[in-house]
């Protein structure tokens, strides 16, 4: 429904998305599967914004109850196949009687080491179709049994294979931020009716901007070539200006600001993470859609976030994601 206010249109998610269903781009199973996570998504707000517990309240890590409350929306859409989180270690095949055909892969909390400080966290997810012509990868002798093999290679599909992906900022604002392919769309909670709100549609990541974002508490565990990128980037140079350093420790916090303002966010390999910290299927492959989409990249420094085929669903990759010019620069200095 479209509410009439002050002469402009107010278009809700919910009609946003039907809109794309009337245009063909979706079909109604994925309508479905999205409003079911915009209601996840709004349950998570809640409860991250009521984080501070009672004392003695024995509370469930906030990441977990999330990740119950996602699992639980996406499982009673009835219209989901199989679902991977962060915080299951194997995917997740929804019980026949209620499933349908969509893989969805998401981080149910993102940035959760920030919840006490009341800090911006997020929630990211992915939508696959199912990949079952690769079922031939079955083997007999796995340590999965056929079900579980069946699930893993139905979620390990490149980025490349999205249909949609997003994220929700739990923030000075809630923002769900989605694209089904055809661009980058934000919306804004509106707590007085509790719908979010069409607030940005094709959102373009300008092409450069002189924001880096990058934990530099292991830049002494960097390799050579990326410590030049950074120490280059401290250069005033001639316009006198060095680039400027914001890093808020979630993912979705940087990237957001990354996406509206331009610059870059980096999760580089080190000494002791040979792969970096963040996954691959819930955390780069989702965000770098969203990126790509917006006219960014994103990169894991010598290629495509997006190209890159799990071979395990929590597997690890650097990432390097932002304006075109910036991820480009990067992958210069890494050559
Ligand atoms: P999560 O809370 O889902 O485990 O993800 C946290 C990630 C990401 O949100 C953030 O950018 C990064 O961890 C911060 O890591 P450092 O504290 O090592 O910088
Ligand atoms: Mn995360
Ligand atoms: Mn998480
Ligand atoms: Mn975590």
């Amino acid at each position: 429904e479209t509410k009439k206010k002050s002469g402009y249109e107010i278009l809700t998610l919910t009609s946003w998305l039907l809109k794309q269903e009337q245009a063909g781009v979706i079909d109604a199973e994925l309508t479905i599967v999205l409003s079911s996570i915009s209601m996840a998504c709004k349950q998570i707000a809640s409860l991250v914004q009521r984080a501070v517990n009672i004392q003695g309240e024995d509370q469930k890590k906030l990441d977990v109850v999330s990740n119950e409350v996602f699992s639980n929306c996406l499982k009673s859409s009835g219209r989901t196949g199989i679902i991977a989180s962060e915080e299951e270690d194997v995917p997740v095949a929804v019980e026949e009687s209620y499933s349908g055909n969509y893989i969805v892969v998401f981080d149910p909390l993102d940035g959760s080491s920030n919840i006490d400080a009341a800090v911006s966290t997020g929630s990211i997810f992915g939508i696959y179709s199912p990949n079952d012509e690769c079922l031939a990868e079955i083997e007999d002798d796995s340590t999965l049994d056929k079900v579980e093999q069946r699930c893993v290679i139905n979620v390990c599909q490149p980025g490349s294979n999205l249909l949609a992906a997003g994220y929700c900022m739990y923030s000075s604002s809630v923002i769900f931020v989605l694209t089904i392919g055809k661009g980058v769309f934000s919306f804004t909670l509106d707590p007085m009716y509790g719908e979010f709100v069409l607030t940005q549609e094709s959102i373009q990541i300008p092409k450069s901007g002189k924001i880096y974002s990058f934990n530099e508490g292991n830049y002494q565990l960097w390799d050579d070539k990326l410590k030049k990128y950074i120490d280059d980037l401290k250069d005033p140079g001639p316009s006198g200006k060095p680039y400027s350093a914001r890093y808020i420790g979630s993912l979705v916090g940087d990237f957001h600001r990354t996406l509206l303002y331009g610059g870059i966010y980096g999760y580089p390999r080190d000494k002791k993470s040979k792969n970096g910290k963040l996954r691959l299927l819930y955390e780069c492959a989702p965000m770098s859609f969203i990126a790509e989409q917006a006219g960014g990249k994103g990169s894991d420094g010598h290629q495509r976030v997006l190209d890159i085929k799990p071979e395990e669903i929590h597997q690890r990759v650097p990432l390097y994601i932002g304006s075109v010019e910036e991820v480009e620069k990067l992958e210069k200095f890494l050559a």
